[in-house]
């Protein structure tokens, strides 16, 4: 008889977003390409999640856009390319043990660690109008800590903006492994970050693409909403009038080429604009084209979806994710021995 064929388990792969509303091409350049290609490379058991707690550290005072964000965001991971049959796709909120080990890893996180976390303060700074000194608000990156810990991942997939709270979940699964053992054997193993390699995408005033700049191409903008968003987009402050030439790489329409033109195109482009021989006009027209070759596909793919069907795969990939999470806090429990039973008493 041959041997069966034991599947040797996959390292797993998890990462998030916060439910703020339709995706924009930077969310996509920035983490939702590259946790497509995670997924079909087959490497990884993958876990992506929508944090809608998360949503209400800053939101609490009104959640009446959370679960139609929610749902938002779910058909743009579908659109984008994640497959419920490849990878696990869930929503936070469904899996009670996210709560349970953020308590747990509450009792053991200094809250110096907590204040120190650079977005803590900006954060606080930056939103105005919105009272942020509350305990959810701190605890945002130790609730994150818990989303990944619970999977005990090998990576987890993040932009530069998200490497502080990495950084602090591993700091956070240091100490729990020494406090805590479970047969002499570390529960919480450190994940680590695998960077997304992003290209640098500006937005239409020529900032970094971001959704509180209101300088974003969403997934779901129709055609001539994207040739509409390319017409105003900044260029090269030195190009002024039509005769004067002008250069792609100090135009943020320059930099939209780089990412999506063919290499024909950008070539067209770089001589044309060196010499003024093209108009800024024109040159938005092709940027338009190639943006709307790649939004295309992602659109087509996310009309294929009916609402009744996405929460239908949030609750079926949930079910699968407290499957995964409660072996993990299992573990948790047994290590810090918080699991009484009657074999436990004396
Ligand atoms: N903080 C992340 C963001 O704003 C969202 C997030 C929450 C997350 N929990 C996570 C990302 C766990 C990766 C892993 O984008
Ligand atoms: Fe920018 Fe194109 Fe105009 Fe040159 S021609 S300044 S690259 S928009």
């Amino acid at each position: 008889m041959p041997e069966p064929v034991i599947a040797s388990p996959r390292p797993r792969v998890l990462s998030g977003m916060r439910p703020t509303g339709k995706l924009h091409l930077g969310n996509y350049m920035g983490a939702l390409a590259n946790w497509v290609k995670l997924q079909n490379g087959a490497q990884y058991d993958c876990y992506f999640f929508i944090a809608d707690w998360h949503a209400l550290t800053t939101d609490y005072a009104d959640t009446s856009n959370v679960a139609q964000n929610t749902l938002d965001v779910m058909l743009d991971y579908l659109a984008a390319g994640l497959d419920p049959a490849k990878s696990v796709m869930f929503l936070q909120s469904k899996v009670l043990q996210h709560a349970e080990l953020n308590l747990l890893l509450g009792m053991i996180t200094p809250l110096g660690w907590l204040e120190r976390v650079p977005t803590y303060k900006e954060q606080q700074e930056n939103i105005t109008g919105k009272d942020l000194s509350n305990f959810g608000f701190l605890g945002y990156p130790l609730l994150m800590a818990s989303d990944i810990l619970l999977y005990q991942p090998k990576f987890v997939p993040v932009g530069n903006d998200q490497t502080a709270h990495v950084e602090l979940t591993r700091e956070v699964s240091r100490r729990f492994n020494q406090f805590y053992k479970l047969d002499g054997r570390e529960v919480l193993p450190e994940p680590q970050v695998l960077l997304t390699p992003s290209p640098k995408l500006p937005g239409t005033d020529g900032r970094k693409m971001s959704k509180s700049y209101g300088n974003t191409i969403l997934l779901t903008d129709p055609e001539p909403e994207v040739r509409k968003k390319l017409k105003t987009m900044v260029t090269d402050p030195a190009r002024v009038r039509r005769t004067d030439p002008g250069d792609p790489d100090k135009c943020p329409v320059g930099d939209l080429h780089k990412v999506f033109s063919t290499p024909e195109t950008q070539a067209k482009m770089y001589a044309g604009c060196r010499s003024a021989g093209i108009g800024c006009i024109e040159c938005k027209g092709w940027a338009a084209d190639a943006l709307v070759q790649v939004l295309e596909p992602i659109q087509a793919r996310r009309a294929s979806f009916t609402v009744p069907q996405v929460i239908e795969i949030l609750e079926d990939g949930s079910n699968r994710a407290r499957v995964r999470a409660e072996q993990t806090m299992h573990e948790v429990r047994s290590a810090m021995q918080m699991n009484l039973t009657a074999s436990a008493a004396k």
